[in-house]
């Protein structure tokens, strides 16, 4: 399988001006893109349909674009800076529909919104709007204010709580999305790990209560989704109040969810090793519909480094976490967050975390090399790794974790699985969906419809996917 480097937790754009609701001659017409990981994808989601109500329908063209809405990511440099590149090419198009007498409203959301705030403005004067994630209840509100010729800035954090005061999407308009679908649970951190800027760019750790997780959540299963993907900064950090009286953790939340008629699979992200309690793993052991298939980030494997990220395990607390919930359940794939080049890091740190990941044996990984973020306690360390030196650890760590990842999805050759057919594939009469471990498994389209679980036999395996007949 190939590194898929930012998919999960990084900067790529993810989508592009997905055209959620059909336009109609009145409407007008916003173009979304979405960075970094998939709590932006959940809010672009939820941020298009504050805006369907509003008038505006999706479009993948943004040259007819009224409003332009860039969600952002800040995790890396790299991230950050991609933002003012796309600004640049996007102030021309706005030139362009001025000079045809058409607005084109720009918006920046997201971590960099939070992050930079006006300094966005002052950087590329095209941008009409930044709002940052804790306040896109207020965006038609914004957005009405940026259109009257205003400078708008949203970054202050909202009191409210901003998944109540967003409108609930209607079951038309979730139906069509697709039969996967996310929901986000909990957000913002309060971990602080030295080299990273979610917890100041998202908040504080925040769980949405179990009444309105278990109300999306039903709404979505009748709107024809089968697997739900709970979502958080740290996702297994969420709590709270269940209808018994009883704090409630997310092992509980998951075996309620497991009720709901119509869900069969249920997958968690991203979890950290700290909030990994038992209820939690007994959910594995007993629990079919959660999937075998846990994304756990542990970053480094040299106990020095690991106390410098404050990330307050050691490695062989992680090790023994991970024989736990292989024990609960056995057939559990794992994949992780890796970066090399932390300040301070030595060959021998380097190669205590190459120690780890050959004892855990990923199935899926993510690796970077360290960006130094400013404001956080990491950019103000001693002994930066030179480039060089990050570039080949970097090189060699996804050497070793693109050989473990390939024997992974090789050993799945002859097995018999479920899989959930999610969509057409790409060539003429085929259907892909994703196999528990969340492999993409090609069928021929006469196996099943869109939404079904069927159980195939793997029959071949391809560099990225698997390919399957029914059994
Ligand atoms: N909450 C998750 C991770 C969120 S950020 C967790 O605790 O695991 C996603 C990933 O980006 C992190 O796991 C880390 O591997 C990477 N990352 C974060 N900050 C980084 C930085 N400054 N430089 C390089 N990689 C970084
Ligand atoms: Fe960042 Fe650490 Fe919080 Fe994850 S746990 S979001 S890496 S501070
Ligand atoms: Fe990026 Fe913000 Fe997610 S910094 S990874 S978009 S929480």
């Amino acid at each position: 399988m190939e590194l898929e480097q930012e998919e999960l937790t990084g900067s790529d754009e993810v989508s592009e001006g997905k055209a959620a609701y059909p336009a109609t001659a009145s409407t007008k017409k916003v173009f979304v893109k979405t960075y970094g990981c998939q709590m932006n994808v959940y809010d672009s989601q939820r941020m298009s349909d504050a805006l369907a109500a509003d008038g505006y329908a999706g479009t993948d063209r943004i040259e007819e674009a009224d409003l332009v809405l860039l969600n952002t990511c800040h995790i890396r440099e790299k991230a950050a800076e991609k933002v003012y590149s796309e600004l640049g090419r996007i102030k021309a198009l706005k030139a362009e529909r001025a000079a045809r007498g058409h607005e084109m409203v720009i918006g920046v959301a997201g971590c960099v919104a939070q992050a930079e705030g006006r300094e966005i403005i002052r950087r590329q004067s095209a941008v009409d709007l930044v709002i940052g994630p804790q306040t896109y209840h207020r965006l038609p509100e914004a957005l009405r204010r940026a259109r009257r010729g205003e400078k708008i800035v949203e970054t202050e954090y909202a009191i409210e709580d901003k998944f109540e005061h967003l409108p609930k999407p209607r079951r038309s308009e979730i139906i069509g999305r697709g039969v996967t679908a996310f929901l986000t649970v909990q957000e913002g951190c309060d971990k602080f790990c030295t080299f990273c800027v979610v917890p100041y760019t998202r908040g504080s750790e925040v769980s949405r209560p179990v009444s309105q997780i278990v109300a999306e959540a039903m709404k979505l299963a009748e709107a024809g989704v089968r697997e739900l993907t709970l979502l958080g900064q740290n996702v297994n950090a969420w709590h709270g109040e269940g209808p018994d009286g009883r704090e409630w953790g997310l092992g509980r939340l998951l075996y309620r969810l497991a009720e709901i008629p119509g869900i069969a699979r249920l997958r968690y992200t991203t979890s950290h090793p700290r909030d990994m309690d038992d209820e939690l793993i007994e959910a594995h052991r007993d629990l079919p519909s959660l999937m075998p298939y846990l994304h756990l980030p542990v970053q480094a494997g040299s106990d020095r480094i690991l106390k410098a990220m404050n990330r307050r395990h050691k490695a062989a607390d992680y090790i023994r976490l991970i024989e736990r919930i292989r024990a609960a359940r056995p057939d559990m794939a794992l994949s992780g967050d890796f970066i090399v080049g932390f300040p301070g890091e030595t060959d021998a740190d380097f190669e205590d975390t190459m120690e780890l990941i050959r004892s855990v044996e990923y199935a899926q990984a993510y690796s970077f090399k360290y960006s130094p973020r400013p404001g956080t306690p990491g950019a103000d360390m001693k002994d930066h790794v030179a480039e060089a030196v990050k570039d080949e650890r970097l090189q060699r760590l996804q050497a070793l974790l693109s050989t473990q990842m390939h024997a992974f999805n090789l050993a799945m050759s002859g097995k018999t699985m479920d899989l959930l057919i999610e969509k057409p594939g790409r060539q003429h009469a085929q259907r892909v969906g994703r196999s528990p471990w969340l492999q993409p498994v090609v069928v021929d389209e006469t196996a099943g419809e869109i939404g079904d679980i069927i159980t195939v036999r793997i029959t071949r395996t391809g560099h990225n996917s698997l390919f399957a007949e029914p059994v």
